[in-house]
């Protein structure tokens, strides 16, 4: 990592976990990283059904409570959607906007995850924005078309935020839930990319500032390696966030990626 910037461990949840499941979860992970969450930022997002139990177990904690979406009005006829203020009001800090998910299943664009993300920014919400790439256009070469337009169009609407109020997630939706991981060194590449057109975007002091996380596939056994790349600070985690003390581990190989760079400072 070598840098000013503080890790981030993110647990996505995806649509899983009843609330008594997130309640034991939450009860078995909190003394696990207690003592990281110092060198560490550590975010549960949860599915709305159990966001109110995480948000009050996160309350008295230094771990942080999110939603996996919102709507970008505050209030009115939208059933079935979830404003800003909701998600606050059940102790959420922080919400994902634009997750590959979203977009490819639920009919997302650039300009509805623009609206999104400025919302959140503006109700003192943290955005976690995802940008990627699928399978097709990376092997076409379409990959830096696809992210970094993705990345344009929040920018864009985003009114001069400052480096630690936004996050964005790098997540090639081949490397989902697939097992497939990009190589430590493909996800710097991309991420650095990013970071150089954010800096384009924002000024480099934004650039310098905001974190951009890794997203797909990452588990135990592969986090070490990414988590070490100087631009990526920090991972999006589906499958292996589902058990505490996997993503307990997660949390762990953030704060030794910390230390190390401590060390050869
Ligand atoms: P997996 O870790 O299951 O690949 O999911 C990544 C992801 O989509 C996180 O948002």
């Amino acid at each position: 990592m070598a840098n000013e910037r503080k890790p981030m461990m993110a647990a996505n949840w995806k649509m899983n976990k009843l609330v008594r499941e997130a309640e034991d979860y939450v009860a078995r992970l909190l003394p696990r990283v207690a003592d990281l969450t110092d060198d560490v930022d550590v975010a549960v997002f949860a599915p709305f059904t159990s966001l109110p139990t995480v948000g009050r177990m996160a309350e008295d904690s230094a771990i942080i409570a999110g939603a996996q979406n919102l709507y970008f009005e505050d209030s009115g006829a939208y059933t079935g959607e979830v404003s800003a203020p909701m998600i606050k009001d059940v102790g959420a800090g922080a919400v994902i906007v634009g997750h590959s998910e979203r977009r490819e299943l639920f009919g997302e664009t650039d300009e509805t995850v623009a609206r999104k993300a400025t919302r959140a920014l503006d109700a003192g919400l943290m955005p976690i924005i995802c940008v990627g790439e699928t399978k097709e256009e990376r092997d076409a070469g379409g990959m830096w078309d696809k992210v970094s337009g993705q990345v344009r169009a929040v920018m864009e609407a985003l009114d001069s935020p400052s480096g630690d109020a936004v996050v964005f997630a790098y997540e090639p939706i081949w490397a989902i839930g697939t097992g497939e991981t990009a190589s430590p060194e493909d996800a710097q590449e991309a991420i650095g990319q990013i970071r150089g057109l954010l800096g384009e975007l924002g000024g480099e002091e934004f650039a310098r500032g905001v974190r951009i996380l890794y997203g797909g596939s990452i588990k135990p056994a592969n986090a070490a390696d990414i988590m070490a790349q100087s631009d990526v600070d920090g991972g999006l985690v589906g499958g292996a966030s589902l058990e505490a003390d996997s993503f307990a581990e997660l949390v762990e190989a953030a704060r030794d990626s910390v230390s190390r760079d401590r060390d050869a400072s």
